[in-house]
């Protein structure tokens, strides 16, 4: 059977990426990789969701391995929409959507909102898996750049007067960036959206995972402040995920929206995978509540700031003066920008050669510029490791700025 004559036409956007292949090498015990988006395994509270999940089984096991509702376990969304209340927005769990992951989150999104042909606007760069969840919808990128406070509001108001059909932002400590929106822009950003009438995805993974500066208020929030409610019923769909603060391997994510738009996604959802796994429901709920989830959130602050303290200290001592970095307040990377000569694809084979390896950035680009960047995650490798491994690709970047620049 000639099966890639028989695939839709969509799936010619899909595409396995060399980087995932040369990555794949660093799967080797002896490669020191900050490569991958992956949380500390150390930390995991294995004991806690052992407890978790026997609790849930030994309690309520019929309804744990039964089907369940789209929407998502009653307890789990009424924690999540307490979690993001404050004194500026009252979130009601049934305005909750539990996702598998908030990567599906995203996908769900891209199936109701996105038609061939549409054209988004995202920082520049993004989140890889939201350019590779929506490209199959046939929409176009608009690249707005950014800076030390996120995205550059100047820069948006010209494109958000050409109808765009949403507007991405990881507010909090993006990926790969590793930079915040400012208040300020994030004031200037709701006000704009409620002029052009645009709608935002704030994508907030890592936005807990704090460890210097003032943790900034939500834009799901600014905006409902703006508007003069209290609730998410104004131009933001909110992702979050208890991948980076608790497990990945749960797949527990969700979106928060106003009614209409979570009753379109319930019905998106249904036909995706009609519900999230019910035991993984059960479990995350009974590792998170009675404030579980938030001591063992302090605790990876604690760790992970080390951890990015440390790769900080490092690679002021061990880079090229040519090289520059971002220094992020939380969360789990940062980004590397070498000068325009060296091509960090190219890097990488040579640093995997030499057992260390990163995320080159161009693919994060969605202008098709980057190629002198790369990402580096400070969260999954200990600290003998980050010391170790920044020495090596410090060694492999002296070699690089110093190589004649050619044509
Ligand atoms: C910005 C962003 N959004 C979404 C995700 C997806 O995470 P998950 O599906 O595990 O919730 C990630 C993971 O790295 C991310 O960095």
């Amino acid at each position: 059977m000639q099966w890639d004559q028989r695939f839709a036409a969509r799936t010619a956007q899909m595409k396995r990426s060399t980087i995932r292949e040369i990555l794949k090498l660093t799967s080797q015990p002896d490669v020191i990789s900050f490569a991958g988006g992956l949380p500390a395994p150390e930390f995991f509270p294995v004991e806690r969701v052992k407890q978790a999940a026997d609790l849930a089984l030994s309690e309520r096991g019929q309804a744990a391995l039964q089907y369940s509702t789209t929407e998502g376990m009653p307890e789990l969304r009424e924690l999540i929409a307490e979690r993001l209340s404050n004194e500026h927005i009252q979130v009601d769990p049934d305005q909750v959507l539990i996702t598998t992951g908030s990567q599906q989150a995203l996908d769900l999104i891209g199936r109701v909102l996105i038609d061939n042909g549409d054209f988004v606007i995202a920082e520049n760069p993004t989140y890889l898996g939201m350019i590779m969840a929506w490209k199959p919808y046939g929409l176009r990128y608009t690249p707005v750049p950014t800076d030390a406070e996120g995205m550059d509001v100047d820069a948006l108001e010209p494109l958000l007067r050409q109808n765009p059909k949403l507007l991405y932002v990881v507010p909090n400590f993006q990926n790969p960036g590793g930079n915040t929106l400012s208040l300020e822009r994030r004031e200037r950003l709701v006000a704009l959206l409620a002029r052009y009438q645009v709608p935002l995805i704030e994508d907030n993974p890592y936005g807990e995972l704090c460890y210097s500066g003032e943790p900034q208020p939500s834009i799901l929030s600014l905006d409902a402040k703006n508007l003069g409610i209290n609730t998410p019923d104004g131009h933001v769909i909110y992702a979050g995920t208890l991948s980076k603060v608790l497990a990945p391997g749960l797949r527990i994510g969700f979106l928060v929206a106003a009614a209409a738009v979570i009753d379109k996604l319930v019905q998106a959802k249904q036909s995706a995978d009609l519900h999230t796994s019910t035991l993984d429901q059960f479990i995350a709920y009974e590792v998170a509540r009675d404030g579980f989830l938030d001591q063992h959130v302090q605790h990876l602050r604690e760790v992970y700031r080390e951890r990015r303290d440390i790769m900080l200290a490092a690679m002021e001592r061990y880079f090229p003066p040519e090289v520059t970095w971002s220094k992020p307040d939380g969360g789990l990377f940062l980004l590397v920008t070498a000068p325009s000569q060296v091509d960090t694809t190219t890097l990488l084979v040579e640093a995997v050669k030499r057992k260390v390896a990163f995320v080159p950035g161009a693919d994060f680009h969605i202008d098709g510029s980057g190629q002198n960047t790369f990402r580096l995650n400070f969260s999954n490798a200990g600290p003998q490791m980050i010391e170790a491994g920044i020495q090596r690709l410090g060694q492999l970047l002296h070699d690089a700025v110093a190589q004649p620049v050619h044509g």
